[in-house]
């Protein structure tokens, strides 16, 4: 079988990650200190792609900036832009001229998948499907594409069902033969006003043609809305191990696994992990605590923060109480005043400024 291309989307809209998503591309938002669009590039090459496109809109130059030309990750990128984000088939259909007669594995640029796309791609490859998909249960599938599967086939799909027909959702990848294209042509826009992916491979099962589906090995996390990307930032810290290229002063304390990235500094704090400090971060008389990602230069100065992410260029100093749950722009700074002691949950855009 050909070689496959690989189809990663980064554009859309992000509108549930507003307000991050006003100032910048949603899948470069970090977890674990590393943009999740890079971990989906991973996956890509890892299941043997060298070929990518990449879908663009309206963050395109940032999304261009961020990945280069894919020698850092052993591969070649081609950016395509696209007009509208009208949906998943509709990244497709613009991806046509780069795609050719190629069969291809999309994935999209704001999932993670712990087991990678390896098996996935091999299923494909190996099998002479006109489709390859990858399912997971879940617990509310009126928020998913719904898979109904007999035999290891898919049988029938439906794009968020009022009244589900299975517990089966789709996750964000995918492998194509070139039989998509015609069905992708025939498609009319769905009640949400898209080009559905789901409708499309409908329209293969619709021809006989057979689609394969696995379920998910390990976890999935789409990083939609501010508490999956919190969850997806414990997910990856659940792996890191250990590094500490910083400076660690003698009245701190680290305890399980933290990360301190080169030029960052830990003084009089205890930092109980799984932790990551980016380079150049400062943490004073501080408690981070365990599933925390604080980005590069950021300043935590007396205030104690956990299971939270915090993006570059940002300052937190002297906050009461406990910041919890939290996800905070970059360059934003939060100062606390004299009050009572609290918890706050916080999400908070670029360049926010907040006095607590
Ligand atoms: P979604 O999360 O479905 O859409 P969105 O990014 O517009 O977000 P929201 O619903 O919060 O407004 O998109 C999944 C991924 O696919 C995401 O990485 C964006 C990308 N995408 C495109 O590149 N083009 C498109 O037309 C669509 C719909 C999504």
């Amino acid at each position: 079988m050909a070689k496959l291309k690989g189809l990663l989307l980064a554009g859309g809209t992000g509108s549930r990650l507003r307000p991050l998503t006003y100032t910048g591309a949603k899948q470069l938002i970090p977890v674990a200190n590393r943009p999740i669009l890079f971990y989906a590039v991973d996956a890509i090459v890892s299941a043997g792609v060298e070929e990518i496109g990449v879908i663009i809109g309206d963050t395109g130059n940032e999304v261009r900036t961020a990945l280069g030309d894919g020698s850092e990750f052993g591969c070649r990128f081609t950016y395509i832009p696209q007009s509208q984000p009208l949906g998943l088939a509709h990244a497709v259909k613009t991806a046509r001229p780069f795609l050719g007669t190629s069969p291809f594995l999309m994935f999209l640029g704001d999932n993670l998948l712990r087991g990678g796309l390896s098996r996935l791609a091999n299923r494909f490859s190996e099998g002479g499907f006109a489709a390859s998909i990858l399912l997971t249960e879940v617990k509310d599938p009126t928020q998913f594409g719904v898979a109904v599967v007999q035999e290891g086939r898919v049988v029938r799909l439906v794009e968020k069902p009022k009244s589900p027909p299975s517990n089966l959702a789709l996750v964000g990848a995918y492998c194509f033969g070139p039989m998509i294209h015609e069905a992708i042509d025939q498609l009319q826009p769905s009640w949400r006003n898209e080009y559905e992916i789901t409708d499309a491979i409908q329209a293969l099962i619709d021809q006989h043609l057979a689609v394969d589906a696995t379920l998910v090995e390990g976890w999935w996390k789409d990083t939609g809305r501010p508490e999956d990307v919190l969850e997806a930032n414990r997910l990856v810290l659940e792996d890191i191990q250990s590094q500490v290229d910083g400076l660690v002063d003698e009245a701190s304390q680290l305890e399980g696994r933290v990360i301190v990235g080169p030029g960052a500094e830990v003084h009089r704090s205890t930092i109980r992990g799984p932790v990551s400090i980016a380079s150049g971060a400062r943490v004073q008389d501080s408690y981070i605590g365990p599933y925390t990602s604080i980005g590069q230069s950021v300043l935590i100065s007396h205030t104690e923060i956990e299971n939270s992410v915090v993006l570059p260029d940002s300052k937190i100093v002297e906050v009461n109480g406990r910041i919890d749950q939290s996800l905070i722009g970059r360059g934003v700074t939060v100062s606390g005043v004299q009050s009572r002691p609290r918890a706050v949950h916080l999400i908070l855009g670029d360049q926010s400024r907040i006095d607590l």
